[in-house]
């Protein structure tokens, strides 16, 4: 049995105060919640307050990027073990903005991998066609490279560690969700094809979440989907209100 994992991604949204009014929000709603993962995702600098905040809860806090190097002259960039040493256990990988804005490759994001999960960081791998791609028939060749290649060398082992999130790029922040049919279908072949590498068992432990303009009005007939185990949410993550409601998807 998959628990669901919903996670909030704040992408560059929120000054400290927002993101400690935010967490402190959630906190008061949510501490109790024991059947679904929470998992908050503010930018990297709020890390340690954010972690601090969130004791006492049984919240994951991670970053929204990471270098694959330990350390060196990157700058601007963390590491897999600064994560961790502000007491952060998750990171997301290869978010589309990444790979749109900041250059990032399937062989970038397999790095990345790697590394996080050598430190022991956990890892949300982020993968999702654009709408050309939708358009020309070729979701499932881009998703199936991108899982293919981001997951290189990975061993069945660290593979038990591993979240991954599909995101059409055309539905993130766009108000356009796949439909609940749509995105099984994608859900359904990652897993499928996660079993080719690492076996049954493994796939059918994977969480897959989706991502993309998810919202309290669409959550429940995603997560009544057989293959998608939870959400990784931007704009909706932002506000107390709305998160709670997603998180507490049963009862929408
Ligand atoms: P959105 O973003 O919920 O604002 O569409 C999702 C994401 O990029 O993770």
């Amino acid at each position: 049995m998959r628990k669901p994992f919903i996670a909030g991604n704040w992408k560059m949204n929120k000054d400290l105060k927002g993101a400690l009014e935010l967490t402190n929000g959630l906190k008061r709603n949510l501490t109790d919640v024991e059947d679904v993962e929470i998992g908050l995702f503010p930018p990297a600098l709020f890390l340690p307050d954010v972690v601090d905040a969130c004791t006492g809860t049984r919240f994951a806090v991670g970053a929204q990027n990471m270098h694959w190097e330990e350390k060196g002259a990157f700058t601007g960039e963390i590491s897999a073990p600064m994560i961790l040493s502000v007491g952060a256990t998750h990171v997301i990988i290869g978010h589309s903005e990444r790979r749109q804005h900041f250059g990032e490759t399937d062989e970038t994001v397999n790095k990345k991998m790697h590394s996080a999960l050598k430190a022991g960081v956990l890892p949300i791998m982020c993968v999702g066609e654009s709408l050309e791609q939708r358009e020309a028939q070729k979701t499932l060749d881009i998703v199936s490279t991108q899982i293919r290649d981001g997951l290189e060398s990975i061993t069945s082992g660290q593979m038990a560690r591993v979240v991954v999130a599909y995101e059409p790029i055309w539905a993130i922040g766009t108000g356009k969700t796949a439909t609940p049919d749509q995105a099984q279908q994608v859900h359904a072949t990652i897993r499928s094809i996660l079993a080719e590498i690492f076996g049954d068992d493994v796939a059918q432990g994977v969480r897959i979440q989706y991502g993309g303009s998810v919202k309290p009005d669409n959550v429940k007939s995603l997560m009544t989907q057989p293959d998608i185990d939870g959400a990784l949410v931007g704009g909706a993550s932002l506000d107390v209100d709305s998160f709670t409601a997603l998180v507490n998807f049963k009862e929408a």
